[in-house]
């Protein structure tokens, strides 16, 4: 594409979306028609992460409350979080407040007009600047709030957590680029609109969406993959020794305390680590372990963290009839699937099986 190719695209995309809101959205809400900046700044700090049917009767009461600017400035925090409350977030109310105090003190009492006083202002950010900018002084900056992200990755088919520094940068350059040059308003609002009622999180309606021609997203099947959701965090890691004691063809397993993972299900004892097991054979079952061997490891993922198996395999001479007090009991290798397991264990079960009688060449260390 040319300079002036992409100019149009743009100019395409701007006007697509101005030509929707002007016919398709909204030009009611209480802060629309009006160039007041105090109600047009309340109205988007009551705005960040609450949607717009709770803010409409918090904003007009609080209005009544706080008529101007130098009202907020002069009131006590009391007074405002007490209008603020059941709106949640209380530091938005706290910042409002500070905010109002900061311009009666750097600014004389008037909201400033300037980008970089709005942006300095506590509790404003790069969106909620551009988006007072835009509404109550006519300037032509960009605004990247959550639904306006949306509306973008999916558009243009940005993939990447949007919150990562990377992609957040890479939205904010394309916001700009798509900036008109005329209709700033009813083109930021339209963003807003497409955002909240249209390309909506979950179900879509692409059809009524004056976009969905070009949105990247829709012609390759990746709506409900975009925005690219917050990478989940790694989950901790556990690790566990199951010690398999084997006599013959048989096994020792225990049945677990119905608290705790696996309630009630049928398991092989364990102990921390492979040093302890030859110990812990002796100490809670009274029994000897000839040989003791680590076969290799097997993982499983939990909700909350995954879990490192190392199964000890401890060949025992003679069986004795002790281990029944400590809560283990003895079960045919080949019927003990038959009760209620847990999957790690099957598999291990399943790998024992498929072991030659010696155990030789599953060995992944040996004592
Ligand atoms: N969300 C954030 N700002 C908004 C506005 N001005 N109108 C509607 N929804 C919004």
């Amino acid at each position: 594409m040319t300079t002036s190719d992409t100019a149009t695209a743009n100019g395409d995309f701007a006007a697509a979306v101005v030509g929707w809101q002007r016919r398709f959205g909204r030009h009611h809400l209480p802060w629309q028609n009006t160039t007041d900046p105090y109600r047009i700044w309340l109205s988007e700090i009551m705005l960040q992460q609450t949607q717009v049917a709770a803010v409409v009767p918090y904003f007009e009461r609080f209005l009544e409350r706080f008529p101007a600017l130098g009202d907020l400035a002069q009131a006590s925090e009391d007074d405002v979080l007490a209008m603020w409350s059941g709106l949640g977030y209380y530091a938005r109310g706290r910042n409002l407040h500070r905010a109002a105090k900061q311009i009666a003190a750097e600014h004389g009492g008037s909201y400033p007009e300037r980008f970089e006083d709005i942006l300095a202002l506590p509790g404003v950010g790069r969106s909620t600047a551009g988006a007072v900018a835009v509404f109550a002084f006519g300037q032509r900056f960009a605004i990247l709030d959550g639904n306006v992200k949306r509306v973008l990755t999916r558009c243009f088919g940005i993939e990447g957590y949007p919150g990562a520094a990377e992609v957040a940068t890479r939205l904010w350059q394309l916001a700009e680029s798509l900036l008109p040059s005329t209709d700033i308003k009813a083109y930021t609002q339209g963003l807003m609109d497409l955002g909240s009622e249209v390309c909506t999180r979950s179900r879509p309606r692409c059809s009524e969406c004056p976009l969905s021609s070009r949105c990247l997203a829709r012609s390759l099947g990746q709506i409900d993959r975009l925005p690219t959701p917050r990478p989940r965090k790694k989950r901790p890691q556990r690790e566990t020794v199951m010690m398999v004691l084997q006599c013959d063809e048989s096994i020792l397993m225990e049945k677990r305390a119905a608290q705790g993972i696996w309630g009630g299900l049928w398991s092989f004892p364990e102990t921390g680590s492979m040093g302890d097991v030859r110990g812990e054979c002796l100490t809670r079952f009274g029994l000897e372990a000839q040989t003791v061997i680590a076969l290799s490891p097997i993982e499983h993922g939990f909700t909350h963290y995954s879990l490192t198996i190392t199964p000890a395999l401890c060949r025992i001479g003679k069986r004795v009839t002790s281990v029944q007090e400590s809560g283990g009991s003895w079960f045919a290798l080949e019927e003990a699937g038959n009760h209620a397991i847990p999957v790690p264990v099957r598999k291990l079960l399943d790998r024992l099986r498929a072991l030659p009688a010696d155990g030789a060449d599953s060995v992944r260390t040996a004592e």
